[in-house]
């Protein structure tokens, strides 16, 4: 099922005839030509034309078990084709999620994704034969780091097609057989799969109208015993503490409800998870999300109470964002064709 030259999930809907994916797989077809519909998406012609616009490269050696993800080789490249490369990236504005480093050039995105990353690995069960879903991939910055950390297959959906043209670039280059970034939101995943091993929901629930029924589908969507990896803004407080913000919140239409972390962890022990954890507070630094060439736009430091940067510039608590770990019950059991 090719959508262009550089994408094509043809491989990926073979590989899922058959086995428990057979679903997902049949939907497919149609999904991806929603999800990456030229007349939906006005500016896709553009963001297509710049992944065509890449130079051709060949790459010695693939990152990705380090901050900045990409490709290298040995040899300098030519300064004409370095600055082909950069300027058809760079049409693909605004870059959020990285760091990446293709042949030198570093894409030094909006966020440092790696920290969060950092943040989360120690508390992470051994991705190893494991097929892991990340939901709201943005970029699939983390699934790459995910497939570095030697997980047999990542599925990451996003339903922004700029992100999923973002990750095909980066597949020009990186060339890995078992990443797929779907142009899909959780909305289109089927129904109770529970399929994937380890499953990540990061910086999403908040744009849930319904926090518990989005819980439920990352439940639903794992096999027993699997991880469910979940970040997401909270706010200080005890049991039952939760904000609504009704505007917006840092400038953000589309958030919905900020828990505490007592709350998010009851939320999801009344669900039936188990070994729910708390693994990390971080408040958002403006060193951790900012402005830089790569994504030009206001960024956090705009979007907090010039006079307290502990608010937002509504006046809410800025942006503290909590990592919890759970796991449905059951025991894991390693699965053989992911
Ligand atoms: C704040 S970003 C988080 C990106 C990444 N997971 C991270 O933690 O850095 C939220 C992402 O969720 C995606 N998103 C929005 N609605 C979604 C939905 N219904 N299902 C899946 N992803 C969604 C957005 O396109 C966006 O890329």
């Amino acid at each position: 099922m090719k959508l262009h030259r550089h994408i094509d999930y043809g491989p990926l809907i073979e590989r899922w005839q058959g086995g428990d994916l057979a679903t997902w797989a049949a939907q497919l077809p149609d999904q991806l030509r929603a999800g990456m519909s030229l007349q939906r998406f006005g500016d896709l012609p553009t963001w297509l034309q710049a992944l065509e616009a890449l130079p051709e490269l060949q790459a010695d050696a693939i990152h990705l078990d380090t901050a900045r993800v990409g490709a290298s080789c040995r040899t300098p490249i030519d300064p004409a084709v370095e600055q082909q490369l950069r300027d058809a990236l760079m049409q693909l504005h605004p870059w959020r999620k990285g760091p990446f480093e293709l042949f030198g050039t570093h894409i030094d995105t909006e966020w440092r994704s790696d920290w969060k990353w950092d943040r989360l690995l120690a508390a992470l069960e051994g991705l190893q034969h494991r097929r892991v879903l990340d939901v709201g991939c943005g970029s699939g910055y983390h699934c790459w780091r995910m497939l570095g950390a030697g997980a047999a297959q990542v599925i990451g959906i996003d339903p922004t097609p700029l992100f999923v043209v973002q990750f095909w670039a980066l597949q020009k280059y990186l060339q890995q057989a078992d990443i797929w970034l779907l142009p899909a939101g959780i909305e289109q995943v089927p129904p109770k799969l529970h399929a994937f091993d380890t499953v990540f929901s990061m910086g999403v629930l908040y744009h849930r109208r319904s926090p518990i029924d989005h819980l439920q589908e990352l439940k639903d969507c794992l096999r027993p015993g699997g991880q469910l990896v979940l970040e997401t803004l909270v706010i200080e407080g005890g049991p039952g503490a939760t904000l609504m913000p009704e505007g917006r919140y840092a400038r953000m239409g589309n958030v919905w409800f900020l828990p505490s972390c007592a709350t998010l962890l009851a939320w999801l022990r009344k669900l039936g998870f188990r070994n729910c954890e708390l693994i990390d507070v971080t408040v958002t630094s403006t060193d951790e999300q900012r402005s830089t060439p790569w994504m030009t736009f206001h960024s956090l430091a705009n979007f907090l109470d010039p006079q307290d940067p502990g608010l937002s510039i509504e006046g809410y608590p800025a942006p503290r964002r909590a990592i919890v770990t759970a796991n449905v019950p059951g025991q894991w059991q390693p699965c053989d064709t992911p």
